[in-house]
């Protein structure tokens, strides 16, 4: 078993190697939310470039609960005209696109939304985030609706699928965790009531959508937090997922108080993290599944990849930053050309030097300038890269409350 080999999903559907692009925020949309050119031509080069499948980034499925300005929405005011040639470039060069459906919950900046709808009144410890509401019986049947709601319309736009976004402290990751979710009722407490809002979110997306479109959950293996969502609780989500009829589960961790998912290791740095940073704590998941598994985070080496593959720890290979390097890096790892994904962030100064977030923003805006040009630019300094993102979040948020006022 290695990363070229094909991989037949549950509902049939077959993906033609172990290779995915896991979801990044593209933050390329317009102001009423829409993709831009920019972004669909992205797409076209991320699926020519020779992953079997890719993810977009997360889409909210409530306009009032960006991750930020910039995010693509699947709802009814979504000009489907451009959503449709989103997911055709995703196809355009034989790769599969599934939209990933997210609700920010308390990690809605504050701009968008002063007081987001969450699971409890538990705020975000960090600046710009405002005090969320936690939600009535009401307003999560209206979650859950919302949900069904956009994977319809990424059926009728033409994407492969979906997946849900339970991952990463967002709404249905922050539910599941006992630290942000103090509720009382049957939306808080034991893990089944943990897990109510994920499982009813998948379940109710499941029986809208055609068999044959593929529904994926993206499940942290734990929050990296004390208190929080931890290992024991993630491979019973994931058995529970698995009643539900999900094609595969993504496994990732943290969230934006704790980014475990964006570690890097610097070569200038005294700490190693080792590739593949999830792989053992999927591998107990995965023998609890019979499904198949993704792990993302970290993978760059192809016989790292393999061995996940042969081992039985992983069945999927997800990466993220590699593809902003070099969106055809696939095809060269495919046909061992390269032995090696692009790992730029290794040559990084350590995370603690550079301000919090400095990584993950220069490859945001790589992603734009991608997208706007059709290159990155590797040369651009972190810092520089951090600014001109900022500036653009900026921007993009100006422009959205403008637009929201008219
Ligand atoms: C710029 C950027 C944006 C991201 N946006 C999302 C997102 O919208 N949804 C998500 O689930 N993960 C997101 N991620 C996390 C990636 O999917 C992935 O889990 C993470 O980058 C680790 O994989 P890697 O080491 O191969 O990059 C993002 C990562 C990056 C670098």
């Amino acid at each position: 078993m290695n990363i070229g080999q094909h991989l037949t999903l549950p509902n049939s559907v077959t993906l033609k190697n172990r290779i995915v692009k896991s979801a990044m925020s593209e933050a390329l949309a317009d102001e009423y939310n829409n993709p831009t050119q920019a972004q669909i031509d992205l797409f076209a080069q991320w699926s020519k470039g020779g992953a079997a499948l890719l993810i977009t980034g997360n889409t909210p499925v409530d306009r009032m609960h960006l991750e930020h300005a910039g995010n693509f929405v699947l709802d009814p005011s979504s000009d489907m005209k451009r959503v449709s040639a989103l997911a055709a470039a995703g196809k355009s060069g034989g790769a599969k696109i599934l939209a990933q459906l997210a609700h920010a919950g308390r990690q809605t900046p504050e701009a968008i939304n002063a007081h987001p709808t969450s699971i409890s009144d538990v705020q975000l410890d960090l600046p710009g985030y405002g005090k969320p509401t936690p939600a009535s019986e009401a307003e999560f049947e209206e979650i859950i609706a919302k949900f069904v709601r956009s994977a319809r319309l990424a059926q009728e736009a033409g994407f492969d699928g979906v997946e849900v976004h339970a991952a990463h402290g967002y709404l249905l990751s922050s539910a599941l965790s006992p630290r942000i979710n103090t509720r009382t009722d049957r939306w808080g407490g034991a893990l089944e009531n943990r897990a109510r809002l994920a499982i009813e979110v998948v379940r109710a997306v499941r029986k809208a959508v055609d068999p044959g479109f593929i529904v994926a959950v993206k499940l942290n293996s734990s929050d990296f937090q004390k208190g929080g969502f931890d290992h024991a609780d993630s491979v019973q989500v994931a058995v529970m997922l698995e009643a539900e009829g999900v094609d595969f589960i993504e496994i990732s961790g943290g969230n934006f108080e704790e980014p475990t998912a964006y570690q890097h290791a610097s070569k200038s740095g005294s700490t190693q993290i080792r590739e593949a940073y999830f792989l053992d704590y999927a591998a107990a998941i995965n023998d609890a599944l019979n499904i198949p598994l993704m792990v993302t985070g970290g993978f760059r080496s192809s016989n790292v990849m393999n061995d996940a593959i042969a081992s039985g720890k992983t069945d999927l290979i997800g990466m993220g930053r590699p593809f902003i390097a070099d969106p055809a890096f696939a095809t060269k790892l495919l046909n061992g050309e390269i032995a090696k994904a692009p790992a730029v962030e290794q040559d990084f100064p350590p995370a603690e030097t550079l301000p919090r977030g400095a990584v993950l923003n220069w490859f945001c805006a790589q992603i734009a300038l991608a997208g706007q040009t059709g290159a990155p630019d590797l040369a651009m300094s972190v810092v520089d890269g951090h600014e001109s993102y900022l500036n653009q979040i900026k921007l993009a948020t100006d422009r959205l409350l403008i637009t929201r006022r008219k």
